[in-house]
């Protein structure tokens, strides 16, 4: 059987999805941005750094992020408490005056001045001199006031005693051309969830960065680092109320790992965790100076046994895709020279090491893609140095001879990209079981997935056995199918995705007595679904004809061809059976326009929200989300007397913030398993 009905249509992915309006596509006026965290760079010679630079710069990366910590073979900077190693932060800054030209000014960076795995010797990174002062007992390092204060004179030496070498002797707190904001610290309480003590020590020290630092004065944000290390799907661990409501904190950032697996990509849960306007993104999202920006400050590839190595560049480029689609940017864990493996290690110069064209990929399109998020105060616009035009050279030329003006470079504005459709991912590899549309894909309309599954909130998901007009539902005027299926005979009726074109075979004469040879040949070069330079069969007249041949050649009765995303709109009984950028109305999801109360606009009582529910956060919500336990011991505060340093909420009862010294000894981290921290931390 062949398609029953004939459309002169001209249709290919592209195109069925560029005319229907985008969904969870980000229009507004903001651009997000790229990175890498490169632990050890400032350790190279000059050569090896600076090649290694111009490659990153090369690749559209617009942040790096550095580390002050000791390495195998590298001492801290404090190499015994209150004493400082001038001549590191000398290597440092030679550093960062070699990213600041090479890039033209256009990268700048992230300092993290302490990594909370040197207080335990983990992760690789050596034990350093507060390491040793806390014998085992780490936990005292944020309750104790001695500890603080040491680490609070770090913290000044670095960015307001030492005087740059390379800017002028000016001050880092200074350096806003090229530092963009400073960690607290490197994944502050390091895999301990829920904080059991000091967890004042956050807002403590983000005010004394801010304010007696006095990065504030130069617009160099307070990023928070990765509080308790690893974020988990649904928790909170990077972002709990302490974060949230300390003034000082500019940046949330967060560190995720994540593999691929049978039924999501590596990118799948970044594109679950920012959808917009949900709880975490909506809360952010706050009114203009009181809200915070996130940023996904690392994350990696993380092997997988079940697939092996040839997957490292499918993950990675499913993570930055799934990011940058979001609108939230992003900074790979993490660059070296070291060799590979299985590890999240990317290596910029070697290519016989694949795993950099993927980033690569992922990193260009990061440099136009837009954000919710309005990050010009830390990070200039994105430009791209060009050369002048034919006739601007002509001019400069004929400046040059009149006033003796040299030649220059321009640098020019780009224009954000209008992305409307997800970027397919090209390494998705040919053996795959699936290569287009399969389960935890990202999609932007309902024909970007298989049939059998439903594309919402931009991800390719099996239908929940309540959502209504699933294949093999009844059907009738009243109870639509999904809007790619057919009701037939009171049944919404499989169908089948849209055959991606192959290439014309040349038609050899066969001999009769000559073994066709070509069959399994043609198989291997057969291109897939998930080529970005792919299209599919039309339902002209000759591809039908084209496609009946190969459905008799494989003896498989070809299904009709589903129904194009706009036909009509998907079935709902509540807005949950509908996108985030949808409400359901008279049992059709129907998009949002921005009158109307969806998911992330403010609210003050569940029935304005088209979505349902009014959250915690005064902001319209899924409803029948699962109520998040904030704050330690997970209890909501009560109404007490505030305690200075004390977040709001966690002054007594089971969410009290202890700040006594604790002596607890915390074993060492074991070997790092799926979804935990592995490799830079
Ligand atoms: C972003 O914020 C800056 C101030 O930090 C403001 O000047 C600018 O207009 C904002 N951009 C947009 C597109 O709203
Ligand atoms: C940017 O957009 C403007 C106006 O839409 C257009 O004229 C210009 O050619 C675009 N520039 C680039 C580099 O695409
Ligand atoms: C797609 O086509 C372009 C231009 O013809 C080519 O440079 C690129 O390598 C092709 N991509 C793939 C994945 O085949």
């Amino acid at each position: 059987m062949i398609v029953p009905t004939i459309f002169a249509t001209l249709v290919c992915l592209a195109t069925w999805t560029k005319s229907v309006a985008a969904t969870l596509s980000i229009t507004a006026d903001h651009y997000s941005f790229g990175g890498v965290n490169f632990p050890q760079l400032q350790f190279f010679t000059p050569q090896h750094r600076d090649d290694t630079i111009r490659e990153i710069v090369k690749s559209g990366a617009r942040v790096i992020r550095l580390f002050i910590r000791p390495d195998e073979n590298h001492p801290d900077v404090e190499r015994t408490l209150g004493e400082f190693d001038k001549s590191l932060l000398d290597q440092l800054d030679d550093t960062l005056a070699a990213i600041h030209h090479l890039s033209k000014g256009q990268i700048k960076v992230i300092i993290v001045p302490h990594d909370a795995h040197a207080l335990r010797g983990s992760n690789g990174v050596p034990c350093d001199a507060y390491c040793k002062k806390l014998d085992g007992a780490f936990l005292d390092f944020y309750s104790s006031d001695e500890f603080r204060s040491l680490y609070k004179t770090r913290l000044e030496v670095f960015f307001k005693h030492y005087p740059s070498k390379n800017f002028d002797g000016r001050s880092w707190n200074e350096l806003s051309e090229i530092i963009l904001g400073v960690d607290l610290q490197n994944q502050p309480f390091s895999g301990i969830w829920p904080i059991p003590s000091g967890e004042s020590w956050l807002c403590d020290i983000a005010n004394h960065l801010k304010f007696t630092v006095g990065l504030d004065n130069a617009n160099i944000a307070v990023i928070s680092g990765g509080i308790c290390g690893a974020q988990k799907v649904g928790g909170i661990q990077n972002f709990p109320d302490s974060a949230f409501d300390c003034k000082a904190i500019d940046v949330i950032g967060i560190h995720g790992y994540f593999s691929k697996e049978h039924d999501a990509t590596a990118g799948t849960p970044w594109a679950n965790l920012f959808i917009p306007g949900n709880t975490l993104t909506a809360r952010a999202k706050d009114k203009e100076g009181k809200g915070k920006l996130l940023l996904v400050e690392e994350w990696e590839y993380v092997h997988n046994d079940d697939f092996g190595l040839f997957y490292k560049k499918e993950a990675i480029f499913d993570q930055g895709n799934a990011l940058n689609w979001r609108g939230i940017p992003w900074l790979y864990s993490h660059i070296s020279t070291l060799n590979e493996g299985k590890t999240a290690r990317v290596h910029p110069l070697r290519p016989e090491y694949t795993a950099w064209t993927a980033l690569k990929g992922v990193l260009k399109r990061s440099f136009t893609a837009r954000s919710n998020f309005n990050w010009s105060k830390y990070l200039p616009p994105p430009v791209t140095i060009v050369a002048p035009t034919a006739d601007e050279a002509a001019e400069q030329h004929l400046r040059s001879i009149l006033i003796g003006a040299g030649a220059e470079w321009k640098l020019r504005r780009r224009n954000l990209s209008q992305l409307t459709t997800v970027p397919l991912n090209p390494y998705i590899l040919e053996q795959s079981d699936c290569t287009f549309g399969c389960e935890g894909h990202l999609c932007d309309a309902a024909d970007g997935c298989a049939p059998d599954l439903i594309c919402k909130n931009s991800v390719c998901q099996r239908n929940e056995e309540s959502q209504p007009g699933q294949i093999g539902d009844r059907c009738n005027s009243k109870a639509v199918c999904q809007s790619h299926l057919r009701c037939v005979k009171g049944e919404c009726q499989a169908c089948e995705a849209r055959r991606t074109r192959q290439p014309e075979e040349k038609r050899k004469r066969t001999i009769a007595h000559e073994v066709p040879l070509e069959a399994p040949e043609r198989m291997r070069k057969a291109v897939q679904p998930n080529d970005p330079n792919g299209s599919c069969y039309t339902d002209a007249l000759p591809a039908l004809f084209v496609l009946q041949e190969q459905s008799i050649a494989s003896a498989s009765p070809m299904l009709p061809v589903c129904l194009p995303p706009a036909h009509h709109p998907n079935p709902c009984h509540s807005a949950i059976h509908c996108s985030a950028d949808q409400y359901c109305f008279w049992g059709s999801c129907v998009t949002c326009t921005a009158s109307d109360s969806c998911l992330g606009a403010p609210c003050r009582s569940n029935n304005k929200c088209k979505t349902g529910y009014c959250n915690d956060h005064g902001r319209c919500d899924y409803a029948g989300q699962k109520k998040k336990p904030f704050g330690p011991g997970g209890a909501r505060g009560q109404r007490n007397t505030r305690i200075a340093g004390v977040p709001k909420g966690h002054e007594r009862g089971p969410a009290k913030v202890r700040d006594e010294a604790m002596r607890i000894n915390i074993p060492e981290e074991k070997v790092a398993q799926t979804g935990m921290p592995v490799a830079t931390g």
